[in-house]
């Protein structure tokens, strides 16, 4: 089997964001954009994978930390095609073929990856570049195909392209297979001699045509997991839609959500079947949820761990926390950090837990602030009680057998 290798662009500034952060490092159902390509790349066992870093270079390189990334440094930014050429050092001594991704294209789904690989590898193609025909091609590069044989000749940048090609609807995704072979030679004979003075990585597949290497395309026909995020107002867009697909794949796991246009689910969150969510709860991180719970609105759980048949009433925060089984919690109550919940325990409004277990079968139904506690079965804390667990200076802990 040839090996295959890939190199994800991260290194552009993501002008059209407005923003101090690096483009890839901006958020999409809870983690950076560039996470959810490192995912897509994964399913095709990659022999390595490098990333082109250059606009916040340290924060891109901190945020990947523990994925096993090569990183290759682009200094200045001046294109797409100078960008993969600054990969050729980490992949020094390589064979095989390069899978080219974008770090801002966040939806893209594995199997698309592995049957554009399948595609190019069949053809013993030089490249081959996945397109997609798409109702609004606006700002994407055009496939400009021969009109007889279909080939692609070209591909032409839409601030570069004539009011003819910019009628195409066929656009580039920015993804590529490279066989490495003819690939960084290639790479340096491309020229800036367009519209914003830049290498163009697409200019290789002219190139590649003119030289006589075959260049090979797989189309899809929906356009949805290629879209790139340039704005925010794009960001918002694919959120929406990374948010609906977790909906989906819930749902068809058995889990009732009455609304997931309003339903923030992340795609790192597990939940039980015959569980209800109610509309406008976020349920982020490693939140796992068992079967047969319901979460009310409002609600918003981050790194929560409930169990099986917990009732969450509405407007409860809860974080970094555990809920038992058949527990009751809410509505408005706040469980923070390291706080545990027993079985078939009832927290009620305006409870506060920070540190703290409850016991099996205890309650604290209302108005309680219960910090540093260990509280045992079947207590019932009253209305008012609170712990005095800070002198100013030191952290006291309650227990209450
Ligand atoms: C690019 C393609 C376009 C395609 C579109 C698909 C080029 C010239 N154009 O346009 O044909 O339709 O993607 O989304 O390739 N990057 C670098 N270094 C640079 C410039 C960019 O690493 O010098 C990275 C960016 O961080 C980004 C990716 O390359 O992850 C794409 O760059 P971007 O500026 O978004 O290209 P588009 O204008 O969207
Ligand atoms: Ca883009």
């Amino acid at each position: 089997m040839r090996p295959l290798h890939i190199v994800i662009l991260a290194a552009g500034k993501g002008t059209r964001m407005r923003s101090e952060q690096s483009k890839v490092l901006h958020r999409l159902a809870g983690r950076p954009l560039i996470d959810h390509v490192l995912d897509a790349g994964a399913a095709v066992s990659p022999a390595s994978v490098t990333v082109v870093v250059g606009h916040q270079a340290e924060a891109v390189k901190a945020a990947l930390e523990k994925r096993g990334c090569l990183f290759a440094l682009q200094e200045p930014q001046s294109g797409t095609g100078h960008a993969l050429l600054q990969a050729e050092s980490a992949l020094r001594g390589a064979q095989g073929d390069v899978l080219l991704l974008s770090g801002d294209v966040p939806l893209l789904r594995g199997e698309t990856v592995a049957a554009l690989v399948d595609v190019h590898r069949r053809a013993g193609a030089a490249a081959t570049v996945l397109t997609a025909e798409i109702h609004d091609p606006s700002g994407y590069g055009r496939i400009v195909r021969n009109s007889s044989t279909g080939q692609i000749e070209r591909i032409v940048e839409h601030k570069d392209a004539t009011e003819a090609e910019r009628a195409i609807r066929e656009i580039n995704s920015g993804i590529f297979v490279f066989d490495l072979g003819p690939l960084f030679a290639s790479l340096r004979k491309i020229g800036t001699s367009n519209a914003q003075n830049e290498y163009y990585l697409p200019d290789l597949v002219a190139l590649y045509r003119r030289e006589g290497l075959t260049v090979e395309t797989m189309k899809l026909s929906g356009a949805d997991e290629i879209r790139g995020v340039n704005s925010r107002s794009e960001l918002a867009a694919l959120s929406r839609d990374a948010r609906l697909r977790k909906c989906e794949e819930l749902m068809a796991a058995g889990v009732t959500i009455e609304d997931p246009a309003t339903t923030y689910i992340d795609s790192t969150v597990e939940v039980g079947a015959d569980t209800t969510i109610h509309p406008n709860v976020s349920l982020e991180g490693t939140t796992r949820i068992g079967a047969r719970c319901d979460i009310h609105s409002g609600s918003r759980l981050v790194n929560a761990v409930v169990a099986d048949d917990v009732l969450i009433r509405n407007h409860t925060v809860v974080t970094d926390a555990t809920i038992d089984a058949k527990a009751t919690v809410g509505p408005f109550a706040h469980i923070r950090p390291e706080s545990s919940i027993g079985a078939h325990a009832h927290v009620g409004n305006f409870v506060e837990l920070k540190k703290t277990s409850l016991g099996a079968g205890a309650k604290a139904n209302h108005l309680a602030y219960l910090g540093d506690a260990t509280i045992g079965e079947r207590v019932n804390v009253g209305a008012g009680t609170i712990t005095c667990n800070y002198d100013g200076e030191k952290k006291h802990q309650t227990v209450i057998e």
